[in-house]
This record gives structure tokens, C-alpha cells and sequence, in this order.
């Protein structure tokens, strides 16, 4: 259950941010505040009074796994008490900050104040191209988790007395489940569920059984208004994926072409998600797509942000659904199952590379609360999220362990190890595991081989400016001849890959966002050695095959065609790197060096100039084999047209536990509070 309390003492917690405000934090030892301060609060405490604070816990009492989708749906009665819940918690009132409607709006519109937490911009709070992309997204999905939970349990006391226990027992160890779209579909079956496609669904209330709108399918808005900013947005009345017509104010969701585009990039998706595991690297590089100077993050090809943009853009579609705009995302219900797995990806990650954790970094675009150019780390706190009733501030070291907000994840459960999670990476996503037999009438790509003695990796790396084009955009590579009509692109039989960029609907002072991302072409190219078309996976043979036959396309919003050299700051490059095949199916198998660009495929090409980072050549992204390298210090670059601040400076700031002794105005002992 969700605890909504008065603060218990409101005292103590103004006297703390005080505390931090004024800089004098400690790591240990003990502060002291004077009483002409606490008169000063006094004042201030009727107006906060009123104010309660939401204190996410998770779901309370033990930990059990989050499941997949598709798991979860197996099980009947767990399956319906998740629909219920969902139902319930879609169903409470607007106004009410446990609402959906307004746990979804922390993340971008209606860019107001949530938990009392003050903003200072036009945004949402989510910190997305920053080093806090992964963990800030920890607490918000824990939160949604608790609230939709305490539905759970009311259905569960809905039911008659005679079957309360059956249900009780269901919602015991219940989590919230994750939509793995990385991962071989059961076959015959799209990457997309219906599950989350299908506008009806039937289920088993406390009066029988009945069909109810599915809440996966969309969210209602009740009702919607010009707090989701200008037209469309404020007449759609319900959430809408790829929306057949973005221009109307009624139209409807095309979930159908979202499957299919799916489908076509799913070994895509699947390759770079197996890369980013195999391919060890620090926190940072991996977690984020911000690139550059100040960001903490030198360079890493591809990050889980970056291929999670992807699903965004898909999902959404170039005619504004809203998952296409991190201002809208939020809203349907297929974020949350997706940023479920993204958290999955953080987990797993965890476990294979302990050693390395949220670094130091600048932010690189404003947000609700922040300002773009702030340097924020491990222990900023990861605001509006209350970790008490007293106002205290998750921060990341806080959500290190899923365990402590109540769950797990299938690969992440107690017994875990690097080698345990290094055979499931294997096996959902390594080279040639979704060979499953597949249903004829679905047309897949070609799903790759088992690595061999000699093998590269091949990769179609991105740079880019991430608000280059004033909102998101995709960049579609094919092999071989393209359609000059872009509705056929995201479907198109020789396409290798898309690279989505998720942007906002009206970006703020972010002109100069780098952002990397990558496409694989390794499995595509085996492909056309298993058809004869190229000789063989040698870097000679595959340049001069790449060179004749790659080509890329950029469309943004609305199916805008972009040339790609009118991109701002976009660079297209391959690189190449030999690979060692694993002798063992919990080992991954080990890149020799570093991928270096073959700028003979590219060169000429619109785009296709070799990318320079500024401030520098990177340091190198793939550390072969062994584990990443541990977080090293940053210092913020003073030089860049952002202006670097204190982490330390933040309000809620917290680098250690600390217990704060309060004392009056001649040092005598009031009280002492733990941080
Ligand atoms: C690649 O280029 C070669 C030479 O132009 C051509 O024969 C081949 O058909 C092309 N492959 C594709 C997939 O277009
Ligand atoms: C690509 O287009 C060219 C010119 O239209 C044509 O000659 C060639 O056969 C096409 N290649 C493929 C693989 O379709
Ligand atoms: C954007 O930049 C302008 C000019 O530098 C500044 O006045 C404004 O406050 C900035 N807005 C945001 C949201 O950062
Ligand atoms: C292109 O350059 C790479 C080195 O970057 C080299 O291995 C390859 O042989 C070159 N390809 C051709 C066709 O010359």
C-alpha cells in the first residue's frame, strides 16, 4: 500500500534541507542549526503543513520477480488481478496525485509539480541524456508499481470472502511485468503481444465474467484538456500508437504496423542489445546516448537509452502517437512494460559489471527541475521521489539493489551470478538464438548463425545532434536498392536496422545534445553470405560489398524526408572488429581491440565523414573481455557553453547516511536525526 501521511515532523525536515542548502554537508559527523533559524522555519511551517509527502517503498514485504509479458499472461489468475488493477488505477480521478494520469505526468506534460517537488522550466522531470537516465526511471517505475498494487489489493478484497484467499494468494507474488521486445517472439507469434494490441479483453470480476476496454491498449483521458499543450494533443481522448491520421482530432491507432515494425527490427534491436552486454564498458557509456565533453560519458557507440529510444519512435510513429514524444510517452501503457524492461536491461547489466556505477556528468538539456550544463552524480537526488514521509530524496546509491523496492527479475533473482546472467544474455539475445521455427506468413529477416573462428562484428555507428531536427527522427539502413516511398521504409524486406531518436515536442535550449547510436550489420551481412551474394565476412570483401550497397534514410515527424547531410551534426561510419567465439554458453565471446572505422565504405556518402568527438579523440568504448573499468573521477569542463555546478549544491544532496544533531543557540543538545 501507498503511504500518504502528514509529515511526521516537519521540523526536522526543513532544519535538514537547510542543512544541505547552505552546503555544510559532511560525510560524517554532525551538523548544527541555530535556533534563529528554526524561527525563520516556524513561519514557513503552516504553509507546509498541508503538504503531504508520497513515500515509495515498492511493493512492501518481500521480493518476487517481475515477469515477462508473456510469462505473466500464462498464469490466469495473476494475469486478471494485473488487468483489474490497471483498470482501477486508470479509472481514479485526475486531480488525485496517485492518479495515472498524474504519476504518468512526472515524466513530461502537464510539467507541473508533483509531491510538492518544485520545477524551474517547461518540461517534465524525467533527466533523459544524462547519466541519470537509468537509475531516475528506478523510483518512477517502483512508484507506479506500488499504486497500481494497492488496486490489486483492492479487487482482491472485492471478491466474495469464498474467494478472497484464491485471489490473495495470486496478488502475493505479483509484480508488475516487462515486455522484452529484444527477445524471440513463441513462435508464429509478432514481438508485439496482443496482449497490448487488442482493444477489448475478458476478465474475471468479482460479478462474473466480462469484456473491458484493455488497459494495455491505451489510456482514457478523463478528461483530456490543454494541459497536454496544443492540438492534437488536447482533443485525442485516448493514447494512440502510430495514429493513422496525426493531423485529425479523432483517428485512431495503428498497432497493426506497429507489430510489423517491430518484427523487421527485432533482430536489430536484439544484436544491439546482445552487444551492449557483451561488450563491457562503464555505467555511463552504456546507460546513456548523451556523447561528449562534459556529459562523463567519452564515447561508447551505443548505449540501452539509445536502443530504447527506438521503441519509443516506433511505438509512437512519425504521425505523433504519444509514445513518439518524451512529453506524451508516459501516458500509454506500453511504457511502462517497456521501461520495465529497460530497468530489467540496468539489472542485468548490475550483475555482469559491478564494479562500475552511475558516474559524474553534466546534464545536456533542461528538464522541469534541472537546468542543462548542472553536473549531477550517483548522489543527487532523483527528484520528486520520496524515499520517506519525511522528505528525504532517493539517490542512486539508494536503488543499487532492485531488492530493496520489493522485486527482481527473472535473471536477477537471489543465486544470480555474471556467469548465470552471461548464459540468459546468451540464449535470449546472443548470435543465432532465435532460430525457433517461425510462422511462414511472418516475414523476418535473416536471424543470424552461431559465431565462427575468424568472424567480425560490423557496425553502422550514428552521431548525431539529438534536437538537430526540432523533435524525434529515425534513420533507416538498408542493403541494396530503396523505395522512394518512405511509408515502406520501417517495413521494407532489406532493411538492416532503424536508429530512433526520441526527442520532445518542443526541445529547450538544446541545440547542441550529441547523441551516438548504432545499427548492427553484422547478422545482415551473414545473411548475404549464406545467400552467395558476398564472398565472405573478411573486412576487404564486406567493405566493397558495403560500399556498393549501403545506404541510409532520415524521416522525421509528420514523414518529413530529410536529406542526410541536412542533418545537423549527423556522421555515418562502419567500423569493424574480429571477434573470438565464446568456448562456453556462459561466456561471451571477446572483440579483439576496439572497432576501428573503415572510412572507405562511407566516404563520399551524405553523412558519411568520419566523426571527431569534440574535446578530443574518445577513449575506447569496447574493453574486450574481462570487466568494465571502474568509475574514475571527472572534472567538469569549465570551457563548455554550459555552466558547470556543484553536485553537492543540489537541495536533498545526500553522499552518506548522516545524523544531524540539532542545537540551540549555545551549542546545548536539542535533538538528532538520521539523514
Ligand atoms: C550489391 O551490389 C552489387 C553490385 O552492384 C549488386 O550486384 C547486388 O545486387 C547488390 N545487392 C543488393 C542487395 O542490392
Ligand atoms: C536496383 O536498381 C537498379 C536500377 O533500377 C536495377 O538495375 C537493379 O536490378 C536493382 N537491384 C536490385 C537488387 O533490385
Ligand atoms: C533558454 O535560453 C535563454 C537565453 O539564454 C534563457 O533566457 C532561457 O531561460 C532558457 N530557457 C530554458 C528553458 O533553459
Ligand atoms: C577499406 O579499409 C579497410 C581498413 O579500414 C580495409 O581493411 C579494407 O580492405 C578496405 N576496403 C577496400 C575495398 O579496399
Amino acid at each position: 500500500m501507498v503511504s500518504v501521511r502528514q509529515s511526521r515532523g516537519v521540523l526536522p525536515t526543513i532544519l535538514t534541507l537547510i542543512v544541505l542548502l547552505q552546503g555544510v554537508l559532511a560525510t560524517h559527523g554532525h551538523q548544527h542549526v541555530h535556533r534563529s533559524n528554526i524561527k525563520e522555519i516556524e513561519e514557513r511551517e503552516n504553509i507546509l503543513q498541508k503538504r503531504a509527502t508520497i513515500a515509495i517503498t515498492g511493493i512492501k514485504g518481500s521480493v518476487y520477480p517481475r515477469q515477462e509479458i508473456r510469462t505473466l499472461a500464462k498464469n490466469a489468475d495473476q494475469w486478471n488481478l494485473y488487468l483489474l488493477g490497471m483498470q482501477s488505477f486508470q479509472a481514479v480521478a485526475q486531480s488525485d496525485p496517485l492518479s495515472y494520469y498524474q504519476i504518468a505526468g512526472i515524466h513530461g506534460r502537464p510539467y507541473v509539480a508533483w509531491d510538492g517537488v518544485p520545477g524551474v522550466n517547461q518540461g517534465g522531470y524525467c533527466p533523459h541524456v544524462s547519466t541519470l537516465f537509468w537509475p531516475w526511471h528506478r523510483p518512477y517505475l517502483a512508484l507506479f508499481e506500488q499504486v497500481w498494487y494497492s488496486h490489486v489489493q483492492s479487487v482482491v478484497n472485492s471478491f466474495p470472502a469464498s474467494q478472497r484467499s484464491r485471489w490473495a494468494n495470486a496478488a502475493a507474488t505479483l509484480r508488475m511485468p516487462y515486455w522484452d521486445w529484444a527477445m524471440a517472439p513463441p513462435s508464429g507469434q509478432s514481438s508485439v503481444p496482443t496482449l497490448i494490441r487488442d482493444q477489448t479483453v475478458t476478465v474475471t470480476t468479482p460479478s462474473g465474467q466480462q469484456t473491458i476496454k484493455n488497459p494495455l491498449y491505451s489510456y482514457t483521458f478523463n478528461p483530456v484538456s490543454n494541459d497536454l499543450g496544443g492540438f492534437p494533443y488536447n482533443t485525442w481522448t485516448t493514447t494512440l500508437r502510430r495514429p493513422v491520421d496525426g493531423s485529425a482530432s479523432s483517428t485512431r491507432s495503428n498497432n497493426n504496423m506497429f507489430a510489423s515494425i517491430m518484427d523487421q527490427n527485432r533482430v536489430s534491436l536484439r544484436d544491439r542489445v546482445y552487444n551492449l552486454f557483451v561488450t563491457s564498458a562503464q555505467f555511463v557509456q552504456v546507460s546513456t546516448e548523451a556523447s561528449g565533453s562534459g556529459t562523463g560519458n567519452p564515447s561508447s557507440h551505443d548505449s540501452f537509452e539509445g536502443t530504447h529510444d527506438n521503441i519509443h519512435v516506433i511505438s509512437g510513429g512519425e504521425s505523433g502517437g504519444h509514445m513518439y514524444y518524451l512529453d506524451y510517452s508516459a501516458f500509454d501503457p506500453v511504457f511502462w512494460l517497456h521501461h520495465t524492461n529497460v530497468d530489467r536491461q540496468m539489472a542485468m547489466w548490475q550483475v555482469l559489471q559491478p564494479s562500475t556505477y552511475v558516474g559524474t556528468g553534466q546534464l545536456t538539456q533542461s528538464n522541469f527541475q534541472w537546468n542543462a550544463g548542472q553536473v549531477k552524480n550517483a548522489y543527487t537526488p532523483l527528484k520528486p521521489f520520496h524515499k520517506d514521509t519525511a522528505g528525504n530524496f532517493f539517490t542512486s546509491m539508494d536503488i543499487k539493489s532492485t531488492s530493496v523496492l520489493g522485486y527482481v527479475y527473472p535473471e536477477t533473482q537471489s543465486g544470480a551470478s555474471a556467469s548465470s546472467v552471461r548464459a540468459a544474455v546468451n540464449s535470449l539475445y546472443g548470435p543465432g538464438s532465435s532460430s525457433s521455427k517461425r510462422d511462414v506468413h511472418i516475414a523476418v529477416p535473416y536471424e543470424g548463425r552461431p559465431l565462427r573462428v575468424g568472424d567480425h562484428e560490423y557496425l553502422l555507428n550514428v552521431n548525431c545532434l539529438k534536437h538537430g531536427l526540432g523533435g524525434p527522427f529515425t534513420i533507416y539502413a538498408f542493403l541494396g536498392n530503396v523505395s522512394s516511398d518512405y511509408t515502406t521504409w520501417p517495413t521494407a524486406p532489406n532493411l538492416v536496422g532503424s536508429n530512433g531518436v526520441l526527442g520532445a515536442y518542443s526541445p529547450m535550449n538544446t541545440s547542441n545534445v550529441q547523441i551516438e547510436g548504432c545499427i548492427p550489420l553484422t547478422t545482415a551481412l551473414q545473411g548475404k553470405v549464406a545467400s552467395g551474394e558476398l564472398a565472405g565476412l573478411d573486412t576487404y570483401s564486406v567493405s566493397a560489398y558495403l560500399k556498393k550497397n549501403l545506404s541510409w534514410r532520415v524521416v522525421k515527424a509528420g514523414g518529413v524526408v530529410v536529406p542526410p547531410d541536412q542533418v545537423p551534426g549527423l556522421h555515418m561510419n562502419v567500423a569493424s572488429c574480429p571477434i573470438i567465439p565464446a568456448e562456453s554458453f556462459d561466456e561471451f565471446p571477446t572483440w579483439v581491440g576496439y572497432p576501428q572505422v573503415m572510412a572507405n565504405v562511407t566516404a563520399g556518402m551524405p553523412a558519411g565523414t568520419p566523426y571527431i568527438p569534440t574535446g578530443g579523440s574518445p577513449s575506447s568504448p569496447y574493453t574486450p573481455g574481462g570487466t568494465g573499468t571502474p568509475y574514475s573521477p571527472y572534472t567538469p569542463n569549465h570551457g563548455s557553453p554550459y555552466n558547470p555546478s556543484n553536485p553537492a549544491d543540489e537541495p536533498g544532496y545526500c553522499e552518506v547516511d548522516t545524523t544531524i544533531e540539532y542545537v540551540d543557540m549555545n551549542g546545548n543538545f536539542l535533538y538528532a536525526e538520521k539523514n
